[in-house]
């Protein structure tokens, strides 16, 4: 007897922003920059910023009980959380137990993973593949950031490009023609230098502050998200023609054009959320995928690509039919 393969099915999506939305004007007011370069240079216009009473795991718990709410299900469901951070409550333990003992689903598999703004690629990965394997059932897949803690607000090159957030999906094993259909993950160790913090528990024994030479990243961004989409695209089977939603990671909406153009993807099947967020890190994705889902663009059926590259660099994409 043949067993019918399992796939990683997106059952619900939500997100959760802290409350202090900040223009780019009222930015300019603190830190010599302007509305007009951050425009230009990013695309971005506002960003969220945590204030001291909301942390990543408050807003991971918010954008999972939205996501919950969405797919339907209970918290009693979940069988694994998967919370991809670079920005963890604590150095230990796992933001993801703070979230599975607030959601109040105990027992089950909980852990983060860090692969900064490819965290959710590489959470959504693990996720699926234990799905598959059959090692888990109902996952909540996150990515929750509070990444305004580790900006050097001195620093003009890199404060004004990041912004607070969390996004999450929820993920059952199916058998038919939805799910993840292709994920492709890389990561390089040589470029450390180029996006990092300089701090840690083993080293400094202190946080640290973001640190980033934006365009040596840029140009990086750009070659290895079109290479990969091409390789995801490749397994799957598909063209861009196919694609019916491109979600991208919110970094630039200029690494996001160039990237789309690159592939001939049409740009008006392209979500953009880099203006209302800013580069949320691992959040950046399922916040943009959250925000499409709930304002009716992306469909049951659609054919979907997720995609982010960041520190590490690390880099993916995944297809799924939602
Ligand atoms: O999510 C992880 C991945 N991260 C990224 O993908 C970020 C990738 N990089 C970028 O998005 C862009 O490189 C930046 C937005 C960071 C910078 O844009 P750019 O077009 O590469 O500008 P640049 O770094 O070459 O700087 C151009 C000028 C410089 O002045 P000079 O040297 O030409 O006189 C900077 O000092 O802009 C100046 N500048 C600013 N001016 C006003 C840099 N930051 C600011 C600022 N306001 N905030």
């Amino acid at each position: 007897m043949t067993v019918a393969a399992l796939h990683a099915v997106i059952k619900g999506t939500g997100s959760a922003l802290p409350r202090n939305r900040v223009s780019n004007a009222e930015l300019a007011a603190k830190v010599d920059t302007t509305d007009e370069w951050i425009t230009e240079r990013t695309g971005i216009k506002f960003r969220h910023i945590a204030e001291p009473d909301e942390t990543t795991s408050s807003l991971a718990i918010e954008a999972s009980r939205n996501a919950l709410q969405a797919a339907n299900m209970a918290a009693a469901d979940i069988d694994l959380i998967i919370l991809a951070t670079a920005t963890p409550d604590q150095t230990f333990p796992a933001s993801a137990t703070i979230v599975q003992h607030a959601l109040g689903c105990n027992g089950g598999v909980a852990f983060d993973v860090a692969a900064v703004c490819s965290g959710f690629l590489y959470a959504f990965s693990v996720a699926e593949s234990m799905i598959r394997a059959g090692s888990a059932r109902n996952a909540l897949v996150i990515g929750a950031e509070t990444f305004s803690r580790i900006l050097d607000w001195e620093d003009r090159t890199t404060c004004v490009l990041f912004g607070d957030g969390a996004g999450a999906v929820v993920l059952s094993g199916e058998v038919g023609t939805r799910g993840a259909l292709a994920t492709k993950l890389h990561a390089d160790g040589q470029h450390n230098e180029l996006l990092y913090v300089d701090g840690g528990p083993s080293t400094t024994g202190t946080v640290g502050k973001l640190r980033m030479k934006g365009r040596e990243v840029f140009r990086h961004a750009v070659t290895n998200l079109t290479s990969v989409l091409h390789e995801v695209l490749a397994e799957a089977e598909l063209t861009a023609a196919d694609v019916d939603w491109v979600v991208p990671h919110q970094a630039n909406a200029r690494i996001i054009e160039a990237t789309a153009k690159k592939l001939g993807l049409d740009p008006n099947k392209v979500v953009l959320t880099v203006d209302q967020h800013a580069n949320t890190s691992a959040a950046s994705v399922p916040l943009a995928l959250d925000v499409a889902v709930r304002d009716g663009r992306i469909k049951a059926g659609d054919v979907i690509v997720i995609e982010a590259m960041g520190g590490g660099f690390t880099w993916g994409a995944s297809v799924i039919r939602i």
